[in-house]
């Protein structure tokens, strides 16, 4: 009887985890396999996995995944663009970035993981890639229920 509640309480915790955990796939094209990210305002931590299935280095067609508030977004990408690839094409040390993964290419993988703690429910957040040229439309919103 105690390995099955054992069990039970091992599939409960997994179960919140998933659920805290969201996959995004890009490829060679402009677009993350998600218009739009809601996440449970429960999550103690969120993780991003973004999986780049294209075939691209990422100096041609470079993918990441950045957090800010939407009012933010545009900005923090225009500012980053001379950090070069090198900087993940975003600011160095900017507040405004709430959070980001490193910028990858074909077949490479990267995740983040974040506190929602900071994060208001009635704010509006935007996830994009800040690779020049992409986050006009790689862009969507990120919505805490
Ligand atoms: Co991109």
């Amino acid at each position: 009887m105690k390995v099955v509640i054992a069990l039970l309480t091992l599939l409960s915790a997994q179960a919140v985890l998933a659920d805290c955990t969201v996959d995004i796939t890009v490829g060679d094209t402009l677009k993350f396999s998600k218009d739009a990210i809601e996440v449970k305002q429960s999550c103690a931590n969120v993780t991003i996995r973004l999986t780049h299935s294209g075939a691209l280095p990422a100096g041609a067609m470079g993918h990441n995944w950045v957090l800010t508030r939407s009012k933010d977004y545009e900005a923090v990408a225009r500012a980053g663009a001379s950090s070069g690839l090198s900087g993940n094409f975003l600011p160095a040390d900017d507040e405004r970035v709430i959070a980001a993964t490193p910028v990858i290419g074909g077949g490479n993988s990267t995740s983040v993981t974040f506190s929602l703690d900071e994060l208001d429910r009635d704010a509006d957040y935007t996830f994009f890639c800040s690779f020049p040229g992409h986050w006009a439309v790689m862009n969507g919103p990120f919505e805490i229920s």
